[in-house]
């Protein structure tokens, strides 16, 4: 097996052959004055089993996955497992109103094209992998933030809301600790406040996890409310940090730290997703077959 890593994922590539105890592949990936991207592949890859790992964001990522995607399988590889590790326009996943394009559904299909199987990280709405056209697997990176945030002496998980209260039970069950969701209880017409459903947090350190952290207002929210209501330390780890905007300083204002794995790579990526990835493509049949 061998890992050929794009450039939005670097340190992922790296970590995952390194885990993997595999050779990563010296690609070259450069941009023409242009700005066209060109990737060449300096392996031999004959009869290889490939994994080639890129997130798809921001935009002039996705081009250079179907370019390394292709480099690869013109270099022979014997079959191609695309990991990608944030996948960008997941949100659109359906027409709303008539003439929209269907983003996350037409990435799926193009993705697919250029391999054999796709594993996604955490990706933002599951239906979407109904419109890959070859196998795919989407692997969380909640227990590896468990393990994680239990490092780092968290007493309590919650999740942002109901909606997402999976995540916390997974990733405090690798924590080893108790769980929660936050709720809105309507106080009078003009407050609402935001509570775990269960757990009392007064002097506890609180994790917040969730998939995506984008404007930072959902994290922002529930930390402020958790400090209120007596929180010694209120941590933030999600698995896809975007950070838009200022996002980054009004987090540290509201929250004592922000954790995110490497899926997109930020000062903040401190969590490794590499031993989970590794054991997904330990456990997937095309790799397995190949490599007896
Ligand atoms: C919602 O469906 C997601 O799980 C996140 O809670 C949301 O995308 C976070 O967005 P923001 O950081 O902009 O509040």
């Amino acid at each position: 097996m061998i890992v050929a890593g794009g450039s939005a994922s670097g340190l992922l590539s790296e970590d995952l052959a390194k885990t993997l105890g595999c050779k990563l592949a010296n690609v070259e990936i450069k941009r023409f004055p242009d700005d066209e991207c060109y990737v060449k592949v300096h392996d031999d890859l004959q009869g290889q089993d490939v994994v080639v790992v890129q997130t798809t964001y921001p935009d002039p990522n996705i081009i250079e996955l179907f370019l390394l995607q292709d480099a690869v399988r013109n270099s022979g590889a014997a079959s191609i497992t695309t990991v990608v590790p944030y996948f960008g326009y997941a949100r659109q996943d359906k027409s709303f109103t008539r003439g929209e394009a269907v983003s996350a559904r037409l990435m799926a299909r193009h993705i697919s094209l250029g391999c054999d199987r796709v594993f996604t990280m955490d990706i933002h709405n599951i239906s979407v992998l109904e419109a890959f056209t070859v196998p795919v697997q989407n692997i969380s990176a909640m227990p590896a933030i468990g393990r994680f945030l239990a490092d780092n002496s968290v007493d309590i998980i919650v999740s942002p809301d109901e909606g997402s209260k999976a995540r916390a039970s997974l990733a405090a069950e690798s924590a080893g600790c108790p769980w929660d969701f936050l709720q809105k209880k309507r106080i009078d017409s003009q407050t609402v406040e935001i509570k775990p459903k269960n757990l009392d947090v007064s002097g506890q350190t609180v994790a917040i996890v969730d998939d995506i952290i984008a404007t930072g207002g959902t994290v922002i929210k529930a930390a402020e409310q958790l400090k209120l209501q007596g929180a010694k330390k209120v941590f933030a780890a999600c698995t896809h940090g975007l950070f838009t905007g200022n996002s980054i300083p009004r987090l540290e204002a509201a929250c004592d730290a922000i954790f995110s794995t490497q899926t997109l790579e930020r000062p903040t990526s401190s969590i490794s997703v590499a031993g989970t990835v590794a054991e997904a493509l330990k456990n997937c049949d095309i790799l397995c077959c190949r490599s007896e």
